[in-house]
């Protein structure tokens, strides 16, 4: 595995040439998006495709994500594009949102887990965005970890979670969206978000003019439509416990009479400081952005568990609180 440094804002073109040399040769590159880093592989090579999911330890029902330049490459992999798909493309690519829309028959069935849909997505991060130019085909790109864990925003969890299945590390920094794209199936009638993220519902259905629901959420052992659903999933190592902002001291207590190393992550609710024990800003975004940071840490820090204050029930929290409830499962 090789760890190269790249300017976030300008990669040097030398070092992106390397890489997309990496990707069309059949090879792994994780690179920073500005969502989480992703471990990309040439999209339309099914057996670069085949190194992700070992790398990954990836169920091969897992379908991953195919990134591209521009919305007009989108079509290379789209088998039918729709009003919705392309208000949606407008108003939010380059950006954190994936569209999920039936498939051409280019794209190999390891990419979609044998679905006749794909999920696309044009990402903002000038690096991923170098990246997918200079390579020239589409990347499908699922989050740079280990199945079940959590999803990485730095270079040094990739590196902490893959070490050497993947091939280059691009280093971009630290991503500043922080949880994973909004995935919008919009191959029916009416969009349906799989997976929320920091688009809320309400801003999607103001631009797509149609009501949007929330799918996916499915019992343990029903089929997924989308197996990010799939119950214990973006989980730190740490047992994670939510916990109303009255309970959340008295829930640390109990843990550390328990003999246990406990963590913290609040908000407001009142709680001795500690160095296990962090304040998150009282915005979903910013909250966002530093969530899986902050677990990774207190995973690093040894804690068996970290107790959480429950965020908000409003709309711009939802993407934070489904991962929460995931990691609590
Ligand atoms: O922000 C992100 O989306 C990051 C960056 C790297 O782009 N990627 C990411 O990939 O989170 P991954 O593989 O960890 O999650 C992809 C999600 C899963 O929930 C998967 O089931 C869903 O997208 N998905 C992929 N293809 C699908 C399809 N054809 N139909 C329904 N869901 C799909
Ligand atoms: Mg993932």
């Amino acid at each position: 595995m090789e760890l190269l440094r790249v300017d976030p804002r300008q990669p040097d073109p030398g070092v992106i040439l390397r890489a997309a040399d990496v990707i069309r040769g059949g090879g792994l590159v994780a690179f920073p998006t500005e969502t989480v880093y992703g471990l990309g592989a040439h999209a339309l090579d099914p057996a670069a495709v085949e190194r992700i999911y070992e790398a990954k330890g990836r169920p091969s029902y897992n379908p991953i994500i195919v990134h591209v330049a521009t919305a007009e490459q989108a079509h290379d992999v789209v088998l039918e594009w729709n009003e919705t798909a392309e208000r949606l493309a407008r108003a939010f690519w380059p950006g954190p949102m994936t569209l999920v829309l039936p498939k051409r028959a280019n794209v190999p069935d390891n990419v979609t887990a044998g679905l006749t849909t794909v999920a696309v997505r044009v990402p903002a991060h000038p690096v991923a965005h170098a990246l997918l130019a200079a390579a020239g085909v589409p990347i499908a790109a699922p989050s740079a970890n280990k199945s079940m864990q959590l999803s990485p925003t730095m270079a040094a969890h990739v590196v902490a979670s893959l070490g050497d299945a993947v091939d280059i590390v691009l280093d971009g920094g630290p991503t500043w969206v922080g949880i994973e794209s909004t995935v919008v199936d919009v191959s029916g009638d009416r969009p349906v978000v799989l997976r929320p993220g920091t688009i809320s519902l309400e801003q999607i259905e103001a631009v797509a003019g149609a009501t949007v629901t929330l799918g996916g959420v499915a019992p343990a052992d029903a089929p997924r439509p989308s197996p990010g659903m799939l119950d214990r999933h973006y989980a730190p190592r740490a047992r994670l416990v939510l916990a109303d902002s009255t309970d959340v001291g008295i829930r640390v207590e109990l843990e550390r009479t328990h003999g246990h190393r406990a963590g913290a992550v609040v908000i407001s609710a009142p709680i001795e400081p500690s160095p296990t024990t962090v304040t998150m800003p009282n915005d979903p975004a910013e909250y966002a952005a530093r969530l899986y940071a902050t677990l990774h840490a207190l995973d690093d820090a040894g804690c068996d568990v970290v107790v959480v204050e429950r965020v908000p029930e409003s709309g711009l929290w939802l993407g934070v609180r489904d991962r929460l409830e995931r990691a609590a499962r």
